[in-house]
């Protein structure tokens, strides 16, 4: 147990082990992820702590957990006896706890109510707003390294690798990629020194998914990807993180020290022959990094730009030798399917798309957070069942997905399953996970200038195509929101896109006119409302003045 986890005590001062007798009648579980932590969540496991002893309750344990996905209404504070949220904790009002505490009867944990938490299903975030992410026992005591211990006292790395083909996972940075596959290609590439990487780069506008995973389940994370190690024959492996998240590197870096003590991490893991250790990159927020040669390349220390593929990382990667990449959600999935079997996971899902998927909810949406839910579900019951709807009941208008490469799925859509197949054929993509949802107040030529505008800012500019393209792009998305533009203007701007989609080097470039794609397929109302009439049926743009002839 860490020591936060005190019975009624604030959580840094002892250990729980070392003031509490007899046996555990409640818990408030503090939620100390960064969107609590930036009001003041760690004062509120403090103060709890202090008020629950100053009102005789040493029977109750005051602990931080990661994060609880309801982020809109935080800091939040649970009591796992009874399933009881409090919302929008302060530091100086923990009475209400503090009395709901005492009513508590000890029994098992119940999951939060309401429909934010009733619709989901947990794999990856199991865990989350119940596990101390800075304590390995916690994580033991809850099945952690199970898995990593079945596969290297009961199964061959091909049987690894057999089992995480047949469960379908497929990669979650962004592509979707079969993971098995993945893995079968670096563990088949001839070599004997060969590398794992985790992506935590992160740098979609809106996506948060990562990060609440390395900030809420580190250990899952390393598990996840010293399986990876022994399925593809790697002992080295690497997690680059953008400096942005100090948080999530500070836990991974208390994560992996204690890993190493364990014996989960160095040599001879788990008393067996097998040898895998794990060392941090921070990366300093380059979008581009998050591309795979590029981030290779950030991480031999060289300036973070892309190559072409092939030779792919698998093949050639880290240092010339294999490399196997994968996202940190990617990783997060393979202690759950090694732990219950490839069949329980594949069982989740629709299709070609399996598992569970988690996403983050932000923009015009009531409950704000971080949810995870079988693949197929409809984006109605993310948005309205799981999401609470849009803010003060404002009609639904469409939900970007897939970051700066993705699209924006419009209202008649929201029936649809959300699988890879079905995001792409309505000419967006799964991405990794941010769903920014939009109402009638966002302009969807100004939703499209926004994210070119951030293309054009994290382009490495290294093709020409990209480098230009994106800067001429966002001129006429320009010229268009300030009422400047004609349909020359606007046939030029689908051309370049054509071209930009095509010739630019890495996906950077060819998914930067996705967002002009997916706006002229269902809004071209509202681009030739700009052109044609000077007017912005949403009331965003703000055009310049005509200019009238003398
Ligand atoms: C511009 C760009 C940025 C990317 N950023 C990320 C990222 O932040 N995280 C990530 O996992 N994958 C990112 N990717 C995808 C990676 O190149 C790679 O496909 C992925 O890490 C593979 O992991 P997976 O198979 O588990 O999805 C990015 C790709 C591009 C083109
Ligand atoms: S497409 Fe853009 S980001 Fe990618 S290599 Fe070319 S210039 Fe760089």
């Amino acid at each position: 147990m860490s020591e936060q986890n005190a019975p009624a005590r604030p959580a840094r001062r002892r250990p729980a082990e070392e003031t509490h007798e007899g046996p555990t009648r409640a818990h408030a579980y503090v939620c100390e992820a960064a969107s609590c932590m930036s009001l003041q969540a760690h004062d509120i496991t403090v103060k709890l702590g202090e008020a629950a002893a100053a009102a005789g309750q040493s029977d109750v344990i005051v602990k931080r957990v990661g994060c609880m996905g309801l982020c809109a209404a935080g800091p939040l504070v649970q009591i796992p006896e009874t399933g009881e949220m409090f919302n929008a904790v302060s530091p100086d009002a923990v009475g209400p706890i503090v009395a709901a505490l005492k009513k508590v009867k000890p029994g098992a944990e119940k999951l939060p109510h309401g429909p934010f938490f009733e619709h989901q299903v947990r794999v990856v975030t199991e865990n989350f707003g119940e596990l101390d992410p800075e304590s390995l026992d916690d994580y033991l005591g809850r099945g952690g390294y199970e898995a990593l211990q079945k596969v290297l006292s009961e199964m061959t790395s091909t049987e690894v690798r057999e089992e995480i083909t047949k469960s379908g996972l497929r990669g979650r940075g962004g592509a979707g990629y079969p993971t098995g596959l993945k893995w079968t290609t670096v563990a088949k590439a001839p070599g004997t020194q060969k590398y794992v990487i985790c992506n935590a780069d992160e740098g979609d506008p809106g996506a948060f998914m990562d990060r609440s995973v390395l900030e809420s389940d580190p250990f899952r994370v390393l598990e996840g990807m010293a399986i990876a190690a022994f399925a593809v024959h790697a002992t080295e492996g690497y997690i680059y993180c953008r400096a942005e998240y100090p948080l999530a590197v500070a836990r991974l870096r208390s994560a992996i020290r204690q890993a190493q003590r364990a014996g989960f991490l160095g040599q001879g893991i788990a008393d067996t022959s097998f040898t895998f250790d794990v060392q941090i990159r921070l990366g300093a927020g380059a979008f581009v990094c998050g591309e795979e040669t590029a981030l290779i390349a950030s991480v031999e220390g060289k300036r973070g730009t892309p190559r072409p593929r092939p030779p792919y990382p698998a093949v050639e990667g880290l240092f010339g030798c294999p490399t196997l990449i994968n996202n940190v959600e990617s990783f997060a999935n393979v202690p759950a399917i090694l732990r219950k079997g490839s069949e329980w996971y594949s069982a989740m899902g629709v299709g070609k798309s399996k598992g569970t998927k988690v996403f983050a909810l932000a923009g015009r949406i009531v409950n704000t957070g971080l949810v995870e839910v079988p693949m197929g579900m409809s984006l109605r019951e993310i948005v309205y069942d799981i999401g609470g709807g849009i803010i003060d009941g404002r009609p639904f208008k469409a939900v970007q997905t897939g970051g700066p490469s993705g699209g924006c799925i419009p209202a008649q859509f929201l029936d649809m399953p959300m699988t890879y197949e079905s995001l792409i054929e309505v000419g967006s993509f799964m991405g990794s996970g941010g769903l920014i949802v939009m109402d009638d107040t966002s302009c969807m030529v100004d939703v499209a200038k926004y994210f070119m505008d951030f293309c054009r800012d994290e382009s490495c500019g290294k093709c020409v195509p990209c480098r230009v393209g994106t800067t001429q792009m966002w001129m006429l998305l320009d010229k268009i929101t300030r009422g400047q533009a004609d349909l020359i203007d606007l046939a030029q701007l689908e051309r370049l896109a054509g071209v930009v989609q095509k010739m630019s080097l890495c996906g950077l470039g060819q998914g930067a006119p996705n967002p002009i794609f997916s706006t002229l397929r269902y809004f071209r109302d509202e681009y030739m409302a700009h052109i044609e009439e000077r007017r912005c049926p949403a009331g965003v743009c703000e055009f310049d003045a005509v200019e009238v002839p003398a």
